[in-house]
């Protein structure tokens, strides 16, 4: 079969056309997309650590679906998925644990007024002014009592005072806007400027993509150290690599809303709104053999990515507490802690991989154990949800621990195939090392042959098979 890319996209598939078949063409083809634009639509609203390309959904949304199927990713992380789902006229259900995660899932799947926005903004923008100039006095009193005294330690420690109070103007604002849809799209402004690549209007680097640390210097808007006067003037480069000048929360706002606002209007209303629920991908609300497609990517193993670690950051200002927060993060999938772990049964080569690691070190081996368990779980929930001669697309990121591959594709592969599902081929992209925030250890060795491989990512192709095919 020669079937081009461009003859496929727009051909529904048919009772004679076997997905097993288009699955196999589909990874086949060029997965990397480095030429073509990611920041369409609301894609671009907020940042997001290993979000995919969203060419990747649509490519199997268009080829394995028809308007009205129901798309779902039950790790749903910036909502790649459902936007393009949303896009394409799809259902789509969405599940996360992560509660930035779905503020940002929501938010960009759903249709706003412009007009609406603008008359909200400016109030919001007036007014967070006219406090801060005039009410410093009261603004530094709400700071004091806002959070817990964790909560408060940790603003404290990584927000400068005139960005706190800055902040706190415009999320006093922003609570007062009675519409909850518009309110979560101001919320998740200010969110978007504080996770960035830079830590935004933090004191922090590296938000967004790795572990965040604080600057060593930092400098107001006035000129005026804030931060490490006894370091200025230092020669080191690395304390001038970690020298920040303040920027204005209020003027950051303003631009980031314009920006959201302008692109909101490609949400065209009255599409299908995403059914998205704050849930665990192991164990789905979801009925049995309901779902056309899934497209989705979990966290990488032994936490390479902590996603809680950085929306902390923005989550304390969004009505969050330091304690909840971590509480949270014990569900995330790759985590690294082993206790209280139900651990499951590996097949052979999965266990082998978990066994050869446990003997370079037992206990990152009892963290790989825990990941393929994990997985495990999320793998069994896919294929109940899946309607039979359906398809799952999971995207994989290449894991070393301990200097050793942890063979992500193949374990999943091979768990898969044990729970019934047939992977008739597994895909592989090229990450754009510019675009993509990558966790700290792929950003560190860049440069090593380990790393080349690294740079790669695999789209594992499951097809959940009709019972007359699995005999
Ligand atoms: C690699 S990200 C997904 C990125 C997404 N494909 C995108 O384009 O933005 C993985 C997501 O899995 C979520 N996650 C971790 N543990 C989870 C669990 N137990 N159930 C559901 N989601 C989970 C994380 O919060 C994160 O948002």
């Amino acid at each position: 079969m020669n079937l081009s890319h461009t003859a496929f996209q727009n051909i529904p598939p048919s009772q004679n056309e076997s997905v097993r078949a288009i699955l196999l063409q589909l990874l086949a083809e060029d997965l990397d997309f480095h030429d073509q634009a990611s920041d369409y639509a609301s894609h671009d609203f907020h940042a997001f650590p290993a979000k995919f390309p969203p060419q990747l959904p649509l490519k199997f949304i268009k080829a394995l679906t028809v308007p009205g199927d129901v798309v779902l990713d039950p790790m749903l992380g910036s909502g790649t998925t459902l936007v393009e789902a949303y896009l394409t006229d799809r259902r789509s259900i969405g599940l996360d644990i992560d509660p930035l995660a779905l503020q940002i899932a929501c938010v960009k799947t759903t249709p706003l007024d412009p007009e609406r926005i603008a008359y909200f903004s400016n109030h919001i923008l007036i007014s967070a002014v006219r406090k801060v100039a005039s009410d410093q006095a009261e603004l530094a009193e709400v700071l004091a009592r806002r959070w817990d005294d964790n909560t408060r330690d940790f603003v404290g420690y990584w927000f400068a005072l005139e960005t706190q109070v800055e902040l706190l103007a415009l999320i006093q604002e922003i609570e007062q806007v009675d519409d909850p849809l518009y309110r979560a799209f101001f919320g998740l402004a200010l969110s978007a400027i504080i996770i960035t690549k830079s830590g935004g209007v933090s004191m922090a680097f590296d938000l967004a993509h790795t572990r965040p640390h604080r600057a060593k210097i930092v400098i107001g808007r006035n000129g005026e150290i804030v931060l490490g006067d006894s370091l200025v003037g230092s020669p080191s480069r690395r304390i001038q690599l970690l020298t920040k000048t303040l920027r204005s929360p209020l003027k950051e706002f303003e631009r980031r809303v314009q920006r959201n606002c302008e692109s909101i209007e490609s949400l065209i209303p009255g599409r299908f709104a995403p059914d998205i629920h704050a849930g665990d991908a192991q164990t789905m609300p979801l009925e049995d053999e309901s779902i056309d497609l899934i497209v989705t990517s979990p966290p990488y193993a032994s936490n390479a990515i902590d996603y809680m670690r950085a929306h902390k950051f923005s989550l304390v200002w969004l009505g969050r507490d330091i304690a909840e927060l971590g509480d949270r993060r014990r569900g995330y999938i790759g985590g690294e802690s082993t206790t209280d772990v139900r651990f499951e049964p590996l097949p052979p080569r999965t266990a082998a991989v978990v066994e050869a690691l446990g003997h370079l070190d037992p206990k990152k081996g009892l963290v790989l154990h825990r990941y393929y368990s994990e997985m495990t779980r999320v793998l069994r929930e896919i294929f109940r949800v899946l309607k039979p001669g359906k398809a799952a697309l999971v995207v994989v990121g290449n894991s070393v621990m301990r200097g050793r591959d942890t063979e992500t594709q193949q374990c999943l592969a091979e768990i898969g195939q044990v729970l019934g599902f047939d992977v008739p081929a597994i895909g592989l992209r090229h990450l754009d090392r510019d675009r993509r925030m990558l966790p700290a250890a792929q950003v560190a060795a860049m440069d090593s042959q380990i790393e080349q491989r690294m740079l790669v990512e695999y789209i594992i192709g499951f097809y959940k098979p009709h019972p007359a095919e699995r005999s």
